[in-house]
């Protein structure tokens, strides 16, 4: 028997149904799924439509600008729903939450709690506080401590993430993840091994070990990010590890020369965000490494990992980025052959160094340089795809498309690949050879391990 609150009881029938709407990176949908499973455990079901629910949780995120704008407007959407249905709940979790604390609830008089996020766990809890008609917030910042929580998920997939540190310590003068996600604390390597054995039991086959800057990890006992990889590597029996965000000035030597020992189950793609191809600015945004220090630990990896896969963040219009300061982002994209890019227009945040800096940089120029650099980029990336056409690629089949019926799974090197498959081939790491590509989506045609076209085997 699961409580049912109070606010629960005048509806026509006892269900409980939930909506989370997630956004932002990888480590807040991770910790949708976990409040999904949290909520699921208190007897709650996952709602099939916004309309159904009993309950609305949006997993907010700050990175970037506007972030309580858009909470605002999505909670503006569920003003007739919440008039209809007066039980209905409505929180923010996330970055926001954690920013805003209980002002948000004064700016959004919808809302009913605000959840931090270090206080995910508390969640159920809160539902039933709820019962006296209240409101909430419930925010904690942990202080810097092991971590130490059990990953939770309701039906893991294929591929599934797994936190290994949260928080980050680098204070990045343009982020405001500190001040969000607080300082940086990891979880033990041994609680990890057992976690990611648990889940190799319920299927998965393939972990993403999820940090703001995973190579600074550090368990109690010491192990480092190089030794956590090889531990996994041994001592757990999944298929696949992938990591991200890596932090350029904590990716050292050791670190690629245990991925290139254990290439078979420590996949070779990096996302290594660089910011900025100019070092004046690099300094400015606290980055710890210059252009050129970035540029050779890039060639460390390609030269020690060959083949391996790079991917990066980029920001354009931070203060004082001049015309020849962007020149040098769009050069280095000479210099580092990055499959794929994400850029951003420079945001000011909360509580961060660069909001206070002298020469913003006005808004339009900010939009000419992000379409200039993603041009630039596109013409590479489709140049950099060539080179795996009529390759085949080992790919981990993670489902069907719905959209277009076909296949899909990653590659080592991080590439969509869509082919025409069986439902018996979900779970199986099987060479695809690949006849079209399309910067990071590719298609392609099933081959068996002896790299034969399956009809012949027929
Ligand atoms: N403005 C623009 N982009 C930002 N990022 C982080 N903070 C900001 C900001 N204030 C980008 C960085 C980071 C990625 C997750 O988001 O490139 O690597
Ligand atoms: Fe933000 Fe820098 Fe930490 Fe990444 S490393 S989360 S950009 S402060």
């Amino acid at each position: 028997m699961t409580t049912v609150p109070s606010y629960l009881k005048n509806k026509s029938n006892l269900s409980k149904n939930f909506f989370i709407s997630t956004y932002g990176c990888q480590m807040n949908v991770n910790d949708s799924e976990r409040m999904a499973c949290l909520l699921e455990m208190a007897g709650w079901n996952p709602s099939p439509t916004v309309e159904m629910s009993d309950l609305i949780l949006i997993n907010s995120c700050s990175i970037r600008e506007k972030p309580v704008h858009k909470v605002r407007s999505e909670i503006g959407r569920y003003k007739q729903l919440k008039q209809k249905k007066p039980y209905l709940k409505i929180g923010v979790a996330g970055c926001v939450a954690q920013q805003e604390r209980s002002k948000l609830l004064k700016q959004i008089p919808l809302l009913d709690f605000v959840l931090g996020t270090d206080a995910i766990d508390e969640l159920p809890q809160v539902l039933l506080q709820l019962e006296h008609g209240k409101k909430i917030a419930s925010i904690k910042q942990e202080p810097k401590k092991p971590y130490h929580v059990q990953t939770l998920i309701g039906k893991p997939g294929i591929s599934t993430f797994v936190n290994i540190s949260k928080g980050c310590d680098n204070f990045c003068s343009f982020c405001v993840v500190p001040f969000t996600r607080g300082r940086e604390r990891s979880r033990p390597l041994s609680q990890l091994i057992k976690d990611i054995n648990s889940l190799v039991q319920r299927g998965v086959k393939e972990v993403t070990l999820l940090g703001q800057n995973v190579n600074s990890y550090r368990s109690p006992c010491g192990a480092d990010f190089a030794k956590l990889l090889e531990n996994l590597a041994i001592k757990t029996d999944i298929q696949r590890i992938r990591f991200t965000t890596s932090h350029p000035k904590d990716f050292n030597e050791e670190l690629v020369e245990t991925m290139q020992k254990y290439r078979s189950k420590i996949m070779d793609f990096i996302h290594l965000p660089v910011q900025s191809g100019n070092t004046n600015i690099l300094k400015k945004m606290n980055r710890g490494y210059s252009r050129e220090e970035y540029i050779e630990k890039a060639n460390m990896i390609l030269k020690k990992m060959p083949g391996s896969v790079l991917s990066t963040d980029l920001i354009v219009g931070f203060p004082g980025e001049t015309e020849e300061a962007f020149e040098d982002s769009l050069s280095l994209l000479d210099e580092v052959p990055y499959e794929s890019i994400f850029s951003f227009k420079y945001s000011a945040r909360p509580f961060t160094k660069a909001r206070s800096f002298n020469n913003q940089v006005p808004e339009q120029i900010k939009s000419q340089r992000l379409s200039k650099l993603q041009k630039k980029h596109e013409k590479i990336a489709f140049l950099l795809a060539k080179k795996y056409e009529k390759a085949f690629l080992e790919v981990l089949v993670e489902k069907k498309d719905k959209k277009t019926g076909l296949f899909m799974g990653r590659s080592t090197q991080n590439k969509l690949v869509y082919f025409k498959g069986k439902n018996t081939d979900i779970g199986k790491i099987m060479p695809i050879r690949i006849d079209k590509v399309n910067i990071c989506t590719f298609y392609g045609e099933k081959y068996d391990k002896n790299y034969k076209k399956e009809k012949e085997m027929d």
